[in-house]
């Protein structure tokens, strides 16, 4: 796919070679979270590194520089900006997806691209790919010390969702393990 853009930011499918950038750019992206300083469980290291399953379960994103000008093998070239994984109900790493819903995991922005629309641009992405995949909605969860990320989630319309939990929520010490806000965007229909 290609995507969108907001501000010279384009969204389109990570290459096999470029998933092992990926995982360190989640990596990274976490690092520089607000449980950045949590020690991580390594089932969830096992995810991250794993971008060739996400990209299997569903959809692997990344967001590069779209400046005008540049040719397709520029932007392969240039810096990944960010990244999101999109999973389908009862993949590896899901832990909220019910039957006709896609989750949305591991959205992450390096530090040095903050702020400029990124974040916005892949989850407005990912809306339109977990369309293409035929879900009725998109879900996901966040820390609710997480506000740059609920406010990023609220700004693009998704409602939280109180009664529902996570399944498999990391050991003490994950991230995982903190308090979850749960949030979902229902897709609208296309005949
Ligand atoms: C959450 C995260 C993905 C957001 O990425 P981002 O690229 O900074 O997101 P955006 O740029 O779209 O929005 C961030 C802010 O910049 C603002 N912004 C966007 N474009 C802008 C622009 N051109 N000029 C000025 N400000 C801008 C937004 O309004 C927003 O402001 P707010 O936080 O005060 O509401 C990023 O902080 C991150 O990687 N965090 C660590 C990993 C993480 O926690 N992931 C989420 C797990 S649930």
């Amino acid at each position: 796919m290609s995507g969108t853009s907001l501000t010279g930011v384009r969204v389109r499918e990570a290459a096999p070679h470029e998933y092992e950038r990926v995982a360190d750019l989640v990596e990274l992206g976490f690092r520089h979270g607000p449980y950045g300083h949590l020690p991580v469980s390594a089932a969830r290291t096992a995810l991250v590194r794993d971008s060739a399953g996400r990209a299997a379960a569903g959809a692997l994103l990344v967001a590069v520089d779209a400046a005008p000008g540049l040719t397709e093998e520029s932007e392969e070239l240039a810096a990944l900006l960010g990244t999101a994984s999109l999973l389908r109900a009862g993949a590896p790493g899901t832990r909220l997806a019910q039957s006709g819903e896609v989750e949305l995991r591991l959205i992450a922005v390096d530090p040095a691209a903050r702020g400029r629309g990124v974040g916005e641009t892949l989850v407005r992405a990912s809306l339109d790919v977990a369309a293409q995949m035929g879900a009725e909605a998109v879900v996901l969860d966040t820390g609710s010390l997480n506000l740059p990320a609920q406010r990023l989630y609220e700004r693009v319309g998704f409602h939280r969702q109180l009664d529902r939990v996570p399944a498999n929520l990391g050991g003490p010490g994950s991230p995982d393990a903190i308090a979850p806000l749960v949030y979902r965007y229902t897709l609208p229909r296309h005949p």
